[in-house]
């Protein structure tokens, strides 16, 4: 008897091998269209949940920081620089033979209130801004040069209708802020691919100055490679023709795109869009689904992450990268934002680490377009 179980033990488990081994990865199955990425945190870069790092290690073939390379934590303070994560994240993507971005060099959002403020806390004048964003910059790029494929340089310089997001490199430096950015990043590592990164860049205001800044840059004679568009995506917003006519500006434009933040929610959303400045309160008809997702509501996302993804497949030709916005639906940003401590289910893979159906449905679709 004993010997019969063990052998079919041995059977299922050879079985699971062989199934996982005939389970293709989403970087494998993208190969020659685009990259398929990642953010990742630094738990699954220590490996503190094996299964969860063994994942990002053998599904993608891109991964991009989720935190740890912005401003503020590898930049705390004026003189101090916090390397350990990042550097234990690019070894991480370096083992894997996975293309990294770095993200993102200047973002008003999570960076230290020193940047702008002189001893007596006042801003700073014009010169000393640009001369600590040179530092910033030329310290985080050069001690990466060579390892990292692009930067996201400028994140987030736009409000929707297309006007210049008043933040403190605004008010200080004027629009000039993002030229220096680039520049600066440019000269720290030559061979880096450059990105100006946004969200709701379906808005067609904001495309349009997003356009026109590429074109000032290039003018300028700045390298910029591309132009990320977030994509955190709802229900129904940003519908696919809005989500097709940006990436048409863009591409008559002469202008790659990345898909830099991929997650499409099921929550009923206060808002659209991923502005971090947005809060709400906690109510539970804005947390529906923390007994599970009805079956209608998973098939119409199953079919909005299709169409999306058919969308990016048919724009291969412009589209370099597709990156989700985190692993699972456990770790995701969208529980706690933008309303804390609610249940969503945006992500490619479920709370039990396991590939929704629609991944090999997505698998499908990009081997036809091959
Ligand atoms: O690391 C600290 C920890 O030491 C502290 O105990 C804890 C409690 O305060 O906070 C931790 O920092 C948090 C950080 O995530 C790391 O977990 C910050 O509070 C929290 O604000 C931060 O949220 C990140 C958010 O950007 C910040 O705006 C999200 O994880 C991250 O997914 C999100 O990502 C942004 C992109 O970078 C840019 N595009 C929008 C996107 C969503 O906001």
């Amino acid at each position: 008897m004993k010997i019969e179980l063990i052998s079919a033990v041995t059977v299922i488990v050879l079985l699971a091998t062989l199934h996982s081994m005939a389970q293709k990865s989403l970087g494998e199955a993208t190969k020659g269209e685009f990259l398929f990425g990642v953010a990742v945190n630094m738990n699954q870069v220590k490996g503190i949940n094996p299964i969860e790092t063994e994942l990002i290690s053998k599904e993608f073939s891109a991964i991009v920081p989720e935190n740890c390379m912005k401003p503020q934590p590898i930049h705390p303070k004026k003189n101090r620089y916090y390397w350990k994560d990042a550097d234990k994240l690019v070894t991480f993507g370096e083992k894997n033979n996975q293309a990294i971005t770095g993200h993102c060099l200047i973002w008003h959002s999570q960076i230290g209130k020193w940047f702008f403020i002189d001893a007596d806390g006042k801003d700073v004048s014009p010169e000393e801004l640009k001369e600590r964003m040179r530092q910033h910059i030329s310290k985080v790029v050069g001690r990466y040069k060579g390892r990292i494929k692009g930067w996201d340089v400028v994140n987030e310089a736009f409000e929707d209708d297309g006007s210049y997001r008043k933040s403190k490199f605004y008010q200080i430096l004027g629009k000039d802020f993002i030229k220096y950015a680039f520049q600066f990043a440019h000269e720290a590592d030559p061979n880096a691919e450059l990105y100006y990164n946004d969200y709701n860049v379906e808005t067609p205001s904001k495309c349009d100055a997003i356009v026109e800044l590429v074109k000032d840059l290039r003018t300028a004679g700045c390298r910029i490679d591309a132009v990320g568009s977030q994509s955190h995506m709802h229900m129904n917003l940003p519908t696919l023709d809005s989500t097709e006519a940006s990436f048409k500006k863009l591409r008559d434009a002469g202008i790659h795109i990345l898909i830099t933040e991929w997650d499409i929610s099921i929550l009923p959303s206060p808002y659209e869009g991923a502005n971090v400045s947005a809060n709400f309160n906690y109510s539970k008809e804005m947390d529906p689904y923390r007994d599970g997702v009805p079956d209608v509501i998973q098939q119409k996302w199953n079919k909005r992450i299709l169409d999306m993804f058919g969308l990016f497949l048919k724009y291969r030709d412009v589209v370099d990268r597709v990156t989700v916005w985190g692993l699972t639906d456990n770790s995701t940003w969208l529980n706690n934002f933008p309303i804390h401590g609610r249940k969503d289910y945006p992500m490619l893979f479920d709370r039990n680490n396991q590939r929704k159906p629609v991944v090999d449905e997505m698998i499908k679709l990009a081997e036809k377009f091959k």
